[in-house]
């Protein structure tokens, strides 16, 4: 059960079918147009919208606003430190503004930056810096169905490929847990070698860490050696395997915002100084008020907690098996912070020229206002500026993304019932097109209609 109870409530919009088609049809049948009164259960990000602790709100009445040294900061910077060893720690307004910092001040044009997977931000701050992503998943990620424990590794072999070869390597990114990878985690043993490769070769290691506590979490249930660890020992050792980290504190810092970037590289971290003042604050602050600071701090003690994390994890997979007992297959071992949903093998029927992965999460909100992200040919896809789909994106998958301590499993089991009854006429689901399919950023902006 959740280890806490409810202080404070928010009601949620209960809808009709019919108030959820205009309101879909008004706003181009993209998730990114419909407003928190449209939606029931908001499933669209686990990021910044977790519910804060009585000791979060707490600690934010302490915040302290003194602009330069203020002793919100000191607690964040101690809580941080303690936590990744890093000599040096700047916050940020969230994570891309660390990716954005950290790669202009390290990436050269040209160099590339190797990740298990990049999550889309950090791959547009690498680009936009001048540098050229890759990726290199572990083969194993390729199999959505099998129980392969940690799908969210990199390829050492071909890490080692690349970093002998002739190309310049920038840095080496690990997404820990893998979001863009089905939400799965690193093993430790694949960190420590992907680690010590780095160190090998000379090419500074970094932690993208937004789910630092959750892949703790997996690594105490999944990989032998730390069975007997806390969820608090494998992450200061996961950290401290690398030479920094950027992460995005609105998730496992339990926050409605904020980030941070640790370098233990003191000419790195002179640089990137220099960008943070010019652009995100002082290096006390960091575009974060005294409050952010202390709710941020408090939120990264609590995110280790082994009850919150347990249950946490059991009832996404609960999710999860709610919705295969219902025919609704996802992505396997589910992971902690999302169900990442097959919408390929329920709905054959649409091709995905006609956005298979939108058409599920589409139905899901309108029969049961149920929001969510599509994680496939639209988002993924190459597209023409008419709308056409040139390449598929590899799988036509649907996330379902759940925010930290908001809700209960009733709710869930209110998901995977909606997610039943889509999958007692699968066929009916129809598929759709785009109207509009702007070039960049195309989710957020897209606009499509219903194939009738
Ligand atoms: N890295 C990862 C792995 C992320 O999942 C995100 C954000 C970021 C970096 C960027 O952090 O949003 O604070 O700037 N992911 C959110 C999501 C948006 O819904 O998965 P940010």
């Amino acid at each position: 059960m959740e280890p806490y109870r409810i202080k404070v409530v928010e009601p949620i919009p209960i809808t009709t079918r019919e108030y959820r088609e205009r309101r879909y049809a008004e706003g181009g049948c993209n998730q990114f147009n419909l407003t928190a009164d449209d939606v029931t259960i908001d499933l669209l990000s686990d990021s910044g919208t977790g519910a804060l602790s009585a000791e979060q709100q707490a600690a934010g009445m302490r915040g302290d606003e003194t602009y330069a040294g203020a002793r919100s900061w000191a607690r964040f910077r101690d809580v941080v430190a303690e936590l990744t060893g890093y000599e040096h720690i700047f916050p940020v307004h969230q994570g891309r503004a660390a990716e954005r910092i950290l790669f202009t001040s390290l990436l050269k044009p040209g160099q590339i930056s190797i990740s298990n997977t990049h999550f889309d931000t950090t791959r547009a701050n690498v680009e936009i810096a001048g540098g050229v992503i890759r990726d290199l998943p572990c083969p194993e990620a390729k199999d959505l169905d099998s129980d392969e424990p940690f799908k969210g590794n990199i390829d050492l072999a071909a890490l080692e490929a690349a970093l002998a070869g002739p190309e310049d390597v920038g840095l080496v990114l690990m997404t820990i847990t893998n979001n863009g990878g089905g939400g799965q985690p690193v093993s430790m043993s694949n960190l420590k070698k992907a680690s010590k490769l780095c160190r090998k070769y000379g090419v500074p290691f970094i932690l993208d860490a937004a789910r630092f506590a959750e892949n703790a979490w997996l690594v105490t249930q999944r990989e032998d050696k730390y069975r007997d660890h806390s969820p608090r020992e494998v992450a200061e050792k996961a950290f401290r395997l690398a030479d920094g980290c950027v992460a995005s504190l609105k998730k496992d810092g339990i926050a409605h915002i904020g980030g941070m970037l640790a370098l233990n590289d003191t000419a790195l971290a002179k640089q990137c100084e220099l960008l943070l003042l010019a652009t995100e604050g002082f290096r006390t602050y960091g575009g974060l008020s005294g409050r952010d600071l202390d709710m941020c701090a408090q939120g990264l003690l609590e995110v280790t907690e082994p009850l919150y994390l347990k249950e946490r994890a059991e009832s996404t997979a609960y999710l999860a098996e709610c919705a295969r007992q219902a025919g609704v297959d996802s992505v396997q071992p589910a992971g902690v912070h999302a169900v990442y949903l097959n919408a390929g093998r329920l709905l054959p029927h649409i091709p995905p020229s006609q956005f298979t992965g939108h058409a599920l999460a589409s139905e899901l909100y309108l029969a049961g206002g149920i929001r969510c992200a599509e994680l496939g040919s639209l988002y993924l896809g190459e597209i023409t500026e008419d709308g056409e789909l040139i390449t598929p994106a590899p799988y036509e998958l649907v996330r379902l993304a759940i925010p930290r301590r908001v809700y209960t499993r009733s709710h869930l089991e209110y998901v995977a019932e909606t997610l039943a009854g889509i999958a007692k006429n699968p066929e009916q689901v129809p598929g759709y097109r785009l109207t509009e399919a702007p070039a960049m950023l195309r989710p957020f902006r897209c606009r499509l209609e219903k194939i009738t």
